[in-house]
């Protein structure tokens, strides 16, 4: 779904139409209006990322697989609706066999071009119509790696699978519009052969086993960015709980011995209650964890409702650290996403700082003391390189996190504690299940505390100098 945007457009969540003039009944035969939709949703960095024309409301995922030969055979149903009036359309989908394309139950043409699959239904798709497409397909998913973001994808392990990735995982295993643009809902079915666990995002339905092999349910109710949607499948330590009437999914690989991770992912409400006492509810149904081994993966990412850590970040221990991270990102990144990847710092310099106020909650340290040494440590790329436009390259660098997070206390410094924590947790509850951009945070910002804050944003945020110390 497309969350509203900077000048009030509001979603097409419910696909009906808001007035006459805008939606004609699909005609039998398109129209020569009827245009292919874009193959991208417009993201500066990542052109080819999402598409253009439609606005999914929810996926429907089936997939099959077996770690012995790594395929995955998948059926999909993405119900959406029409935002022009559409000849095709595409989905993005990096390697896998397409078996079947119907649109609304018709069969539809196909066609591969590099990591888009283009859609020809036997029907125009007039703005405001709702409709389905059900695509089936097989294959042996793949990653791809990223010169500075690294590997992302689906990943085969020892015993099984797990996919992470950022900016992109989703298309490596489904049919999907890939951009956190189009947040969704999703119902995620797995089927496994018996014996071994499979998790996904939000909460667990029924469970069922035939003939060898155990499908599990999965189904995360609140808007979800593709990105977020994880699956991690083999011999896991699972630790079911509730806490707050909501259930709560801890998992740890079974390759590694029980110990410091575990402690750490048994740490998740506590820490997710401290930062509801900062940032506002908690944003979703459901807690959680997964903990994966570290040869496989090298980073942590906060999918949705259930962040996946490398077992690397517990080698030394028990990691609060990178728990605080991850689950403060349910907030921001997550329920907050960005409107386009150029603004990663909403993401990475919230969930850094919320590292530094919970070593201050902890009384381990201050913010300001953790400032103090970023500010004088941090190497000549941080002050080059501005966290609000970072470019590809330092999309994940040290800029969005480290000066994201030293904008925030910049901010914090020029508002006062009273009026900072406000505009955090305002920026949750306004942005929450949408998308938000710089601009828009910049604006809140001035409202709450009535200052005018050009010259700290400009500084912090898009300076490329050094910035005096606040
Ligand atoms: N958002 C992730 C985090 O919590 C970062 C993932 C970036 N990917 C990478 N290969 N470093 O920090
Ligand atoms: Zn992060």
């Amino acid at each position: 779904a497309l969350a509203a945007t900077a000048t009030g457009c509001t979603s097409h969540d419910t696909g009906s139409p808001t007035s006459a003039s805008s939606a004609p009944a699909a005609s039998p035969t398109p129209s020569l209006n009827f245009q292919a939709g874009a193959a991208g949703i417009g993201d500066p960095y990542y052109p080819t990322y999402g598409n253009g024309g439609y606005d999914v409301a929810s996926y429907a995922i089936k997939v099959k697989y077996d770690p012995k030969t790594n395929r995955l055979n998948g059926d999909v149903t993405v119900t959406a609706s029409a935002t022009a009036d559409l000849s095709t359309f595409n989905l993005d989908l990096r390697g896998m066999t397409v078996r079947s394309v119907a649109v609304d139950e018709k069969p539809a043409t196909q066609t591969r071009t590099g990591n888009e699959l283009v859609i020809t239904p036997d029907h125009g798709l007039a703005t405001g119509v709702k409709f389905t497409v059900r695509v089936v397909y097989d294959g042996v998913p793949g990653s791809v790696t990223d010169p500075e973001v690294g590997k992302m994808g689906f990943f085969h392990t020892a015993d099984g699978a797990f996919v992470v990735g950022e900016p992109e995982s989703a298309s490596l295993w489904f049919p999907v519009n890939d951009h956190p643009q189009d947040k969704a809902t999703y119902d995620v079915q797995i089927t496994v052969p018996a014996g071994l666990t499979a998790i996904s995002n939000g909460v667990q339905g029924p469970q069922q086993t035939e003939a060898g092999w155990t499908t599990w349910k999965w189904s995360e109710s609140k808007p979800m960015a593709s990105y977020l949607t994880t699956l991690a499948i083999g011999d896991y330590r699972v630790v079911n709980s509730t806490h707050k009437g909501k259930p709560v999914v801890l998992g740890v690989t079974k390759q590694l011995a029980k110990g410091a991770a575990d402690t750490s992912m048994s740490h998740t409400v506590a820490i997710a209650d401290y930062l509801e006492s900062v940032f506002g509810a908690y944003p979703f149904d459901s807690y959680g964890g997964v903990v994966v081994k570290d040869d496989d993966l090298h980073f942590a990412l906060e999918c949705q409702s259930r962040p996946v850590y490398s077992a690397g970040f517990f080698r030394r221990g028990v990691n609060d650290s990178v728990v605080v991270h991850e689950l403060a990102h349910q907030w921001f990144g997550d329920s907050v996403s960005v409107k386009t990847w150029q603004d990663i710092w909403l993401n990475e310099g919230f969930a850094s700082y919320a590292e530094w106020l919970w070593a201050e909650h902890k009384h381990e340290s201050t913010a300001q003391a953790i400032f103090d040494n970023v500010y004088k440590n941090s190497d000549a790329s941080i002050w080059r390189t501005p966290p609000a436009k970072p470019g590809k390259k330092e999309l994940f660098g040290d800029s969005p996190y480290d000066r994201g997070a030293m904008a925030l206390h910049a901010l914090r410094k020029a508002v006062g504690d009273k009026a900072f924590f406000e505009i955090l947790k305002k920026w949750a509850e306004q942005k929450a299940d949408g998308v938000a951009t710089t601009d828009e945070f910049v604006t809140l910002a001035e409202q709450v505390s009535g200052k005018q804050l050009d010259s700290v944003f400009q500084a912090w945020l898009f300076g490329t100098k050094k910035p005096a110390k606040p």
